[in-house]
């Protein structure tokens, strides 16, 4: 039997788009490789966000190529394929540069792979198009799923943050009719998960079309996926301050299976840089959006994106960003030194902020972000969650899995838990994870 590997890099919509790859390969008869090495088909799902990310592609494809060129004299055909927002963005320069890559496909074309890899018989294939057709109505039913899954709703962006790649590699926002997103969830659910996470670039522009034809809102698209029957969690991400409408704010106070734990990114916590950003809101504007939202939902833990070194970004803006991050408190966070994408704004300016700069700066925003996090994990300790196991723990006899708040936490329990959603204490907080004891009656239960 022929055997697949997706390796998947960045963001959790390319996650999903791995995941709907191997189907799509387990479909004509490939099974799943558990390495490179093993595998006749290899796939490389590459992230474009930031120069690190984009760069590791090569550095993986150079290791490909021996192991392609051992197989060959061995006499084994081995095709590599390139897909995700690098293919989107470089296309044929990827082939140019790696001649080992036999297909370079884009994110909105991956239902095409079958056709692409018997093209790449005769010669190499490049497909970025943004096709007519959705690649959602030729994806073949979901396999190996586990208690929690991913289901994108919407993709793209038309924000155009001066930063960003995303709006030219993912293009202009679509969202998926919301019935097609319903029976997704509802075959999710059947297939035994607990946890949806409805997915987006901006998830909270979604607007797809309900069943009148008129557009149909994240908070609604919730309420619905809310009553299928067997899904016990609800999550959404990643969402823009300036989508964020009182109904989501109120999806929160009402609806139990939505999950207390928000990513809302806020980038920087000064005005002056959020304008040249180009985001479109001010830092008074995020404070009041999170006010609304923690009186919605009190506990619901918080989490953001920063970028520290933006062109322009004085010691006075940054000292914002840090007062920001102070006053809000955010319970989980990501921060990253700006990174100059080829064909957006930002990179074409001179005011670009020097690498030691940044490196200062990043620490010392880290400093802030783990100290409140670590904090957050302590309080922790003593408190008693529904926790959604979700795989096998680190240690024979454990299993892993979440807290509402997104925290993981790591206990001793049967493996046949795995899928259940239990009553844990935690005892301790390690550095990463937290540790817990299963409460008797669930043991019992
Ligand atoms: N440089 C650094 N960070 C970036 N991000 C997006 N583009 C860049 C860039 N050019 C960050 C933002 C975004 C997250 C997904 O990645 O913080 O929210
Ligand atoms: Fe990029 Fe801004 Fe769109 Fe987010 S909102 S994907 S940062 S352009």
């Amino acid at each position: 039997m022929k055997k697949a590997y997706v390796k998947s890099y960045g963001c959790q919509m390319n996650a999903y788009d791995a995941a709907r790859m191997a189907d799509v390969l387990g479909a004509e008869g490939y099974a799943a490789a558990d390495s490179a090495e093993d595998a006749d088909v290899i796939i490389l799902n590459t992230c474009h966000i930031r120069e690190k990310a984009a760069e590791k592609v090569y550095s993986e494809l150079g290791r490909l190529r021996v192991l392609k060129a051992e197989r060959r004299a061995e006499g084994r055909d081995t095709r590599i394929v390139v897909a995700g927002c690098v293919a989107q963005a470089e296309g044929a320069e990827i082939q140019a540069r790696q001649p080992a890559v036999d297909v370079v496909v884009g994110p909105q074309s991956y239902h095409r792979l079958p056709d692409l890899l018997a093209r790449s018989r005769s010669g190499r294939v490049v497909d970025t198009e943004f096709p007519i057709e959705d690649k959602f109505d030729h994806l073949p039913a979901r396999r190996g799923l586990g208690p929690s899954a991913f289901l994108t709703v919407q993709e793209g962006c038309d924000k155009f943050c001066a930063f960003c790649v995303v709006p030219y590699t993912r293009g202009a926002e679509v969202s998926r009719p919301a019935a097609a997103v319903l029976e997704e969830a509802a075959r999710l659910a059947a297939g035994g998960v607990r946890e949806v996470t409805l997915i987006g670039q901006n998830v909270n522009a979604y607007h797809g079309a309900g069943a009148d034809g008129a557009p149909v809102s994240l908070a609604a698209l919730i309420r619905e996926v809310a009553r299928i029957p067997g899904l016990s969690r609800i999550r959404y991400t990643t969402s823009h301050p300036n989508d964020f409408g009182d109904d989501l704010v109120r999806a929160h106070a009402e609806i139990p299976a939505l999950m207390p734990y928000l990513h809302l990114p806020v980038q920087s916590g000064s005005d002056r840089v959020l304008a040249a950003m180009n985001r479109k809101h001010t830092a008074d504007a995020y404070r009041r959006l999170v006010d609304r939202v923690r009186a919605a939902r009190p506990d619901i833990a918080l989490s953001s994106d920063f970028i520290v070194g933006f062109p322009g970004e004085t010691d006075a803006d940054f000292a914002d960003t840090l007062t920001l991050v102070r006053d809000i408190g955010f319970e989980s966070a990501f921060s990253f030194k700006y990174s100059p994408r080829p064909g957006t704004p930002a990179a074409e300016w001179g005011d670009q902020v020097p690498e030691a700069v940044m490196a200062e700066r990043l620490a010392e925003l880290q400093r802030v972000l783990d100290a409140r996090r670590h904090a957050y994990q302590k309080s922790a300790e003593g408190q008693v969650f529904d926790v959604l196991v979700e795989k096998a723990g680190r240690h024979p006899g454990q299993v892993a899995g979440k807290t509402p708040h997104l925290l993981a936490v790591q206990f001793d329990a049967p493996q046949d838990h795995i899928g259940r959603i239990v009553p844990v204490r935690i005892t301790e907080a390690g550095a990463n994870s937290l540790f817990g004891a299963l409460l008797p009656e669930a043991a019992a239960a």
